[in-house]
């Protein structure tokens, strides 16, 4: 605790004793206030294990280890309003090449928010770049006015001020751009952060919560750079959504952590713009789920495997108390091996390896079938693509949790779905070979393919639904063209069944964002106002889908 009051006040006095901004901004890069800060809880010592650049030859650039940084907390002690500052900065996402990059505060992402239940924060966000841009809260239940969707457009030089009423269960939740048409390449290069939400509930349970030290945020992101070392972004090439081949976790490349030897909780957030992520451990180890998006699940759920879509968060925890390090790793993992195989076979007998085709080209063999989706088919989102993601080591040393885990995390009171509960219909779309669309539609003048919800393409100005506040409600999202995780502002909901299967354990939990293959099915309830001119959205969480129109607005009323 003294080191983190230590770290805001030194964040508040490098804000107040310098008046120019890309001082200011130097100022926190140096003082370390930045991702390379870690807060060694209850040490009374901050000590940086950021970026650390030993000077020393490494043979390969990239496959330098370093410790994966953590973000600094930010917390409102006695209703201190929290600033976060968008700037530009540079930032090592490989070893001694300067990238630039885009963060909150520091060169490249920005501090862990932390907020209790009950708590009212506030919050100014300041924009020292020289574009728009607004910034939402993903996974926060507040009103539309203080959701920060692309009607809240930040101008560069310019603040807004807001006050966050924080009434949810505990969860792990994040916030990053969502400006109108650019949400894509604003996320892309380096702006998001976790928002931490804690209540009694967190508090009780004897689970890792020593921040940066058995409890870590880990926000997974490809990238890729050109051989300057700056990002790519191409627009034709994320056309259909970005994916890339360098792993960042928390900002850099093949990180590794050194953790107690006990349990270790990891908040896993899938910050990427597109891709998918098949994750487990390379030794096939058991984990346990233990958090969804919007909170605990009701027991920890062991599993092998975690398969995680963009806007995503999940937590679980792992047991290092043998000292075996592991590493974890995403890829076709242990029931996806075959279905790569049979995947690539199939692509090179059609002669085309290109994703935008094969996505296509699924889309149509789904539609022309029965009907029935064929799982092993098909693993969208590069989601079979091998990567090690974050490497473990055990460091004895560090205060360890020993088990075990608490039998039951959560109660969540799950209401019998009624007949006379409204039922809303969303049909995602990309637009491709379908005649219908193409002659309602056809192409954008641009040329971007153009998608869309229920026939339309997202309008600022049109209002498409128009949901009760306090009203359970049915929503059926339906894809008929890829797969996409469909998120929702504004709430947390339970689903009913996903690919028309009945729900797993492991996603029975409180969620914002879902796999949408074919059709999932949830049930919602809003507690909180949204108007016209501060409306919520529904959006494909595909950055680029979003930004190329698969997005909604609606009200709470
Ligand atoms: Cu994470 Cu509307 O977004
Ligand atoms: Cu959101
Ligand atoms: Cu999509």
């Amino acid at each position: 605790m003294v080191s983190e009051v230590r770290t805001r006040q030194l964040l508040r006095s490098a804000f107040r004793d310098l008046g120019d901004t890309a001082l200011k901004r130097r100022q926190l890069i140096k003082g370390g206030l930045g991702l390379g800060a870690l807060t060694l809880a209850g040490s009374g010592l901050m000590v940086s294990l950021g970026a650390r650049n030993s000077g020393a030859v490494a043979r390969s650039i990239s496959s330098a280890k370093r410790q994966m940084p953590i973000p600094m907390q930010l917390e409102s002690i006695n209703d201190a309003q929290l600033e976060l500052t968008m700037g530009a900065g540079e930032w090592e996402i490989l070893p001694g090449i300067k990238t630039p990059t885009t963060g909150f505060n520091g060169p490249c992402l920005g501090p862990t928010v932390r907020v209790r239940n009950g708590q009212d924060v506030p919050v100014i966000y300041r924009n020292t770049l020289t574009e728009s841009i607004a910034v939402h809260g993903h996974g926060l239940h507040v009103p539309g006015e203080v959701d920060g969707g692309p009607q809240r457009e930040i101008e560069p030089g310019g603040s807004w001020s807001l006050e966050l009423p924080i009434r949810q269960q505990a969860c792990t939740s994040w916030y990053h751009p969502h400006t109108h048409g650019r949400t894509g390449p604003q996320t892309y290069k380096g702006l998001a952060g976790f928002i931490i939400i804690d209540d009694e509930n967190s508090d009780s349970l004897p689970l890792p919560k020593t921040y940066g030290v058995d409890d870590l945020p880990v926000v997974i992101q490809d990238r890729a750079l050109n051989s300057q070392g700056r990002l790519i972004y191409s627009v034709e090439d994320a056309e259909d959504g970005l994916m890339a081949e360098t792993i960042t976790v928390n900002g850099i490349a093949n990180p590794v952590r050194a953790v107690p030897a006990g349990l270790v909780r990891l908040r896993l957030l899938n910050g990427s713009n597109a891709r998918y992520y098949r994750f487990r451990f390379s030794d096939d180890r058991v984990f346990y789920k233990i958090a969804t998006d919007g909170g605990f699940l009701e027991e920890p759920v062991p599993i092998r495997e975690v398969v995680m879509l963009p806007g995503e968060r999940n937590e679980i925890v792992v047991d290092f108390s043998d000292g075996n390090p592991a590493m974890l790793v995403s890829g076709p993992g242990l029931i996806g091996a075959a279905n790569t195989e049979r995947r690539d076979r199939d692509n090179r007998e059609r002669g085309d390896g290109d994703s935008r085709e094969r996505r296509d080209e699924d889309s149509r063999e789904r539609r022309n079938g029965d009907g029935r989706r064929r799982r092993n088919d098909w693993e969208p989102g590069g989601m079979n693509d091998a990567f090690d993601i974050l490497e473990f080591t055990v460091d004895p040393r560090l205060p360890a949790l020993r088990g075990p885990l608490p039998r039951s995390l959560n109660t969540i009171s799950r209401p019998t779905v009624r007949n006379d509960w409204p039922v809303r219909r969303f049909e995602l779309f990309m637009d491709d070979d379908d005649r219908r669309r193409r002659l309602l539609f056809g192409r954008r003048e641009d040329g971007e393919m153009s998608m869309g919800i229920n026939g339309r393409p997202m309008d600022m100005q049109v209002i498409n639904e128009r949901v009760r506040r306090n009203q359970w409600e049915r929503w059926v999202v339906r894809s008929y063209d890829g797969s996409h995780p469909f998120h929702v502002h504004g709430c947390s909901f339970l689903l009913l069944s996903q690919e028309g299967r009945p729900v797993s354990d492991e996603n029975a939990g409180w969620k914002d964002t879902v796999r949408v293959d074919d059709r999932a099915e949830f049930i919602v309830r809003f507690d909180h106002e949204a108007k016209d001119e501060y409306p919520y959205m529904y959006h494909c969480h595909i950055l680029e889908h979003e930004d190329r129109g698969m997005m909604g607005q609606f009200t709470v009323t």
